[in-house]
């Protein structure tokens, strides 16, 4: 069996890995994958945003199933076109994707079905936006529309930063035509809980909840990024708070959706809050998350690709999905400067001890050897009995890798096993 897989980050190299676990595959294409994961599939230099190209590479080469990863190539409709050509694929059509591409959407979805999240405004006129922040309670919360890269999302202290963010977003295009539109939300507050889900838009699944360090340094300082570490489970959410987000979010987003005819097929990512007034969604995502999937499906017991085509088929609910005991760290190593500017193409040098765990993000192979490139460089993971010894393990883990400017977080996993 050949798979494709749409993506090159850390999150596509740790599907790679679990799905390579399945001896039926014979062969895994990455498109574009890199270099760190070239061990684990065949790397085609084919972008994950070039729909046509990736159409034409899976025909061609009798590709049996497809596993489309990033958020752009989703919401820009890969699973249908490839669906047009007769290939199965895990994730959902270019119509459910919007639960992502769409902030003013997602919104109004959650608004017209009930389902708990921020209090929120819409904007598409920048004097309306301005006018309604002279009064607005502050903080507040400003999104962009559309994709922009993780970095979408401003938290005003103040009025007036506030502004300079609708104007930033509105006027400036930073985020270009995804601030054409924005949301000025209610600023809310309490742990945060990632939950990825398999759906078939039928049934949804959770899996293990996990939770994401978004900020850059040490005890959440420094700037917003992409993720600087994950583990899982989330001492927060428990049996209750999943049992009050089964009924009070997943099943009615699955419904929502069916409801508008955009059924939903694939990982549903529930960013969820837990705040006094109970859990809220402060966002969804299309697809699986990074680094969160670097903690989850190391944790799957079952067979991705059995519980990935459960979902294709609508079959989801005769499928086994049965997690691991234990807990689960990742600690993400990045080049110094990360998230804003950087210096890459080090040489990246990771133990053959630990790179069963490796998850890369960013490297490139120069004249057969391995550098780093980009600002996530790649995630360490371990898995234990419990959070105390994944942790120890992960960072243990780090040290068998090396690369020059090499920066990481040391307090990965501190807050939540200060959770009682
Ligand atoms: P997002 O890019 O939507 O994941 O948002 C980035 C981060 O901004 C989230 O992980 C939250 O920490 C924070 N955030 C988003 N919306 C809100 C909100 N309404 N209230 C407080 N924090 C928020
Ligand atoms: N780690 C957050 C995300 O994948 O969006």
């Amino acid at each position: 069996m050949k798979i494709m897989v749409v993506g090159g980050g850390g999150r596509e190299h740790a599907i790679i890995k679990k799905l390579k676990e399945n001896k039926n595959i014979t062969e895994i294409f990455a498109l574009p994958g890199n270099a760190g994961m070239a061990k684990d599939a065949t790397l085609v230099n084919i972008g994950a945003k070039d729909i046509e190209a990736i159409k034409e590479f899976a025909k061609t080469n009798d590709i049996d199933y497809a596993v489309v990863a990033p958020d752009d190539p989703l919401v820009l409709g890969c699973v249908d076109a490839l669906n047009e050509i007769g290939i199965d694929c895990f994730g959902p059509n270019k119509a459910a994707a919007i639960i992502e591409g769409s902030k003013v959407f997602s919104k109004n979805l959650m608004k017209k079905y009930n389902i708990p999240t921020a209090e929120y405004e819409v904007f598409s006129d920048l004097d309306a936006a301005i006018e309604y922040l002279e009064t607005a309670p502050i903080p507040t919360v400003i999104k962009a529309d559309g994709l922009a890269l993780g970095k979408g999302v401003i938290i005003a202290e103040t009025r007036e930063d506030a502004k300079a963010a609708v104007r930033s977003m509105m006027e400036d295009k930073i985020f270009g035509e995804s601030g054409n539109n924005v949301v000025i939300e209610e600023f809310l507050t309490g742990p945060e809980v990632s939950v990825l889900s398999f759906t078939d838009g039928k049934t949804v699944v959770p899996m293990v909840s996990s939770m994401d360090h978004k900020r850059a340094l040490d005890g959440d300082k420094g700037l917003n990024t992409g993720g600087m570490g994950t583990i899982a489970p989330n001492p927060y959410y428990t049996e209750a708070i999943a049992k009050e987000c089964m009924e009070k979010i997943f099943i009615p987003t699955i419904n929502a959706m069916n409801s508008e005819n955009r059924t939903f097929k694939g990982c549903l990512y529930f960013g969820l809050m837990l705040t006094p007034k109970g859990p809220k969604v402060i966002e969804y995502n299309c697809r699986f998350g990074d680094p969160e999937t670097q903690v989850v499906l190391p944790l799957l017991e079952s067979d991705l690709l059995t519980v990935m085509k459960a979902t294709t088929n609508g079959t989801l609910s005769d499928c086994e999905v049965k997690f691991k005991n234990g807990a689960a760290a990742c600690v993400v190593m990045a080049s110094s400067g990360y998230p804003q500017k950087y210096e890459s193409g080090f040489d990246l040098f990771i133990d053959k001890s630990v790179e069963d765990t490796v998850y890369v993000a960013g490297a490139k192979s120069v004249d057969g050897v391995l550098k780093t490139a980009g600002g996530r460089v790649l995630g360490v993971t371990a898995t234990a009995d419990n959070l105390p010894d994944a942790l120890e393990k992960a960072y243990q883990k780090v040290n068998f890798v090396k690369f020059e400017n090499a920066f990481y977080r040391k307090d990965i996993g501190k807050k939540a096993l200060e959770v009682k």
